[in-house]
């Protein structure tokens, strides 16, 4: 079996490689990745001469490359994890995020309708459901509501894959998941900044008041549900991934300070980010029922894990914010309003 993974540097994308060599020896990975800001190979590092495992630097928007390589590797399923990942980033500027997240994925699709593909799945974000108020959850029938430009991408990408489903019988499944956390995370997401600033001692920016609401999922559960989705999965439907822990911010912003027994002084509440979604709260039930995948992972012991994985891999993300990134970073965090 030969699978394509796009985007295979990067968080997921790469506990995903690393899970799937571990759980299907016989299968062949190809991870084809840009190496955006985002990609990094030392995620994976130790695997890299491995014979299952090729690397293949390439952009999804370069259609000829994109063919070449499903062809030259006769790739039987595709894993699309490739994207611009950041809300943030995506109110800095849409531009990149249009381009990967939406022309990317319809170039993959034409590609793999071209070769014809026997999955093509396509890793989606429940943020495409838009917001809750204080009660409720997202199931796979919530219409769709994105409220950011990145989340807008991911949605459209959705939709033109379903309908490449639909149109042409390309056999695509979906999956819409909550946020992830866990090792290799790039350090400007909530957790692993949040981890890194007061390992540093620098202050903690707090959007708004802090009682912002994320479901979080352990990547590793997110790895085993891509992987049932993926062998087990009904082509056309849409699969919801949680990890039923609904957590404001601000509660783990604390515990990563207690955690690492720092003062809450270094918390500081900053301008809250333009149209900042509430909450989201997702309903894994059918990936339950149909596939029978339940997370594993409680948030006291993934939280004290990634924690730990931080403080004993520190010259992983030094090099992050201290080497070709760190313009970017700065842009990033160097300038945040400070409100109270
Ligand atoms: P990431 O930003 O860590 O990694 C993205 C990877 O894609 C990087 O390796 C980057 O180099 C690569 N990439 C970007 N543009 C590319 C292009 N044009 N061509 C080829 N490669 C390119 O992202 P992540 O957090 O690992 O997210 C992976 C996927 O999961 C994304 O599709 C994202 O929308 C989705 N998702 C993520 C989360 C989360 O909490 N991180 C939650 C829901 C859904
Ligand atoms: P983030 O990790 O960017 O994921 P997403 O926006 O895709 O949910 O943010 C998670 C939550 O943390 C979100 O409510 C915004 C908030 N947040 C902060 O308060 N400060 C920060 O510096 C960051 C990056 C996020």
């Amino acid at each position: 079996m030969n699978v394509l993974v796009t985007g295979g540097a990067g968080f997921i994308g790469s506990n995903f490689i690393r899970y799937s060599m571990e759980n299907h020896p016989a299968y062949r990975i190809i991870n084809y990745d840009k190496l955006t800001y985002a990609g990094n190979l030392e995620n994976l590092a130790g695997i890299e001469k491995n014979p299952q495992y090729v690397f293949e630097k390439g952009d999804i928007c370069d259609k000829h490359n994109v063919l070449r390589c499903l062809k030259e590797y006769r790739i039987d399923m595709l894993v699309h994890f490739a994207a611009e990942s950041h809300v943030d980033r995506s109110i800095l500027g849409s531009a990149e995020f249009v381009q990967t997240n939406f022309v990317g994925t319809s170039i993959l699709l034409d590609a793999a309708k071209e070769i014809g593909v026997n999955r093509f799945l396509q890793v989606s974000t429940d943020e495409v459901y838009g917001s809750l108020g204080d009660s409720g959850s997202f199931t796979e029938a919530t219409p769709l509501h994105p409220n950011s430009p990145y989340s807008a991408t991911k949605a459209s990408a959705d939709m033109l894959a379903l309908a490449y489903q639909h149109t042409f019988g390309l056999p695509v499944i979906l999956t819409r998941c909550s946020n992830n956390y866990g090792p290799y995370q790039f350090p400007e997401k909530l957790i692993p900044l949040m981890i890194v600033n007061a390992m540093h001692d620098k202050p903690l920016p707090v959007y708004g008041d802090g009682m912002n609401v994320r479901d979080w999922l352990h990547v590793l559960d997110h790895c085993s549900a891509i992987d049932a989705v993926l062998h087990g999965g009904t082509i056309g439907e849409v699969y919801n991934i949680g990890g039923n822990h609904e957590k404001p911010n601000l509660e783990i912003v604390r515990l990563i300070l207690k955690n690492l027994n720092k003062p809450e002084s270094l918390i500081t509440y900053v301008k809250d980010r333009p149209g900042h979604d509430r909450r989201y709260a997702i309903d894994s039930g059918k990936i339950q029922r149909e596939l029978g995948w339940q997370p594993s992972y409680s948030f006291e012991r993934g939280i004290s894990e990634t924690i730990k994985w931080y403080v004993n891999n520190q010259s992983w993300w030094t090099r992050i914010i201290s080497g070709k990134y760190q313009e970017y970073y700065n842009v990033m965090y160097g300038g945040r309003e400070v409100v109270k």
